[in-house]
């Protein structure tokens, strides 16, 4: 069987190693996993007693339209709950959006260094990419985007995708440069603004704008949330994308109808309701980053200040071999070579004894690891 060219070329989305896979391949009998940008904590108690008040349904189909999620959200967000699609985690929502308003041989347009899922969902729907320069501080320069973006618009470029804060960089868009960015390009109805969210609730900056406050000015402008993260539900999988009704009426025409499960759905309400949980889950990160930084500080490692729940780090060694030598120790991290950053490496922060441990597994490690 034939497949397209970008089909046979395309090299899949490497997910972080799960922890089981890796002790029976490596015989160890502990793993920390700081590579996929979990919550640690587990989930929130509430979660699983709405799982298992919500066991007795499961011979019905759920909820098609996640309704009650999304009312509880539309309070929560102040916005629409019909202007709320609910994915089957956030994934499921960038792949929605190439399908329904890419065609082959369209563009998705998304600065370097940034989530590479917008650019494997668009190659397999035969989309292209354009990647917009970013400095060694993974900084791009939002005014030149723009002023390039309007004299030379090409008809074919349909989404921006901005994650925001970034993975897997941990910076972020500041206000004043999404103002120019959206006063530049808002409105338009040639271009879709995705803002990717997935971070928001780590951020710690104060001068972060969140998407939805565009929202009312241009009908553009998509935002796109996750209860992976935070919310400590990354293994049933709940996303939510907001915008305009006339943008994601489409997305619902071609969304599976029974795409979130009822234990999903039950369990990311609680989740909502558990405040003291987000802000555990908060200060834990926040902790935890800054102890990372003294540490990369103590070893002379430059690592950027991050806005989300990991951290990147130029290992100054090879990434791969450094990933590797970690792993057999029972630390598993993310090595940056699919972003074209062989030697850096990407974090995850876990609870105070893993980062602990993670530290002096570095430190061991690094001390055996030659520099390049
Ligand atoms: C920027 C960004 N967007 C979206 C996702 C996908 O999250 P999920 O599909 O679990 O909601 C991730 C996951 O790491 C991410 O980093």
């Amino acid at each position: 069987m034939r497949v397209s060219p970008e089909i046979e070329s395309l090299i899949p989305y490497k997910p972080g190693k799960p922890i089981e896979e890796t002790k029976r391949e490596l015989g160890l009998t502990e793993v920390i996993k700081l590579a996929s940008n979990e919550n640690p904590l587990g989930p929130s108690p509430k979660a699983i007693a709405a799982i298992k008040g919500s066991l007795e349904n499961l011979s019905r189909y759920p909820d098609p339209s996640a309704y009650d999620l999304r009312m509880k959200l539309s309070q929560s967000w102040k916005v629409r709950a019909e202007d709320i699609v609910i994915g089957n985690g956030s994934n499921e929502l960038i792949d929605l959006l190439v399908r329904v308003f890419c065609e082959p041989g369209d563009r998705i347009v998304m600065p370097d260094k940034s989530f590479i899922a917008y650019a494997v969902v668009s190659q397999a729907a035969r989309v292209g990419k354009r990647e917009i320069p970013v400095d060694k501080n993974f900084h791009w320069d939002v005014d030149k985007f723009v002023e390039d973006f309007k004299e030379n618009h090409n008809s074919r470029e349909k989404i921006l995708f901005l994650a925001n804060p970034n993975n897997p960089t941990g910076t972020y868009v500041t206000k004043p440069e999404m103002d120019h960015l959206l006063e530049g390009l808002g409105g338009r109805s040639d271009l879709l603004i995705v803002i990717d969210e997935a971070y928001n609730d780590f951020v710690r900056a104060n001068d972060f704008s969140s998407s939805i406050d565009y929202m009312k000015d241009y009908n553009n402008v998509l935002s796109i949330r996750t209860f992976s993260k935070a919310y400590g539900l990354a293994g049933l999988r709940v996303g939510a994308l907001i915008g305009n009704t006339e943008i994601t009426q489409w997305v619902n025409r071609v969304r599976n109808p029974f795409n979130v499960n009822s234990l999903a759905q039950a369990a990311a309400m609680a989740a909502l309701d558990d405040s003291s949980y987000i802000k555990e889950s908060r200060e834990l990160v926040w902790r935890g980053l800054d102890s990372f930084y003294e540490f990369f500080k103590e070893m002379k490692l430059p690592y950027w200040e991050s806005q989300t729940n990991f951290v990147l780090f130029d290992s100054l060694r090879d990434g791969e071999h450094l990933f590797n030598c970690l792993m057999r120790k029972g630390l598993l991290v993310r090595p940056m070579k699919a972003y074209k950053m062989p030697r850096h490496i990407r974090l995850s922060i876990g609870t105070d004894q893993e980062n602990k441990r993670a530290m002096e597994i570095l430190k061991e490690t690094l001390l055996e690891v030659p520099e390049l």
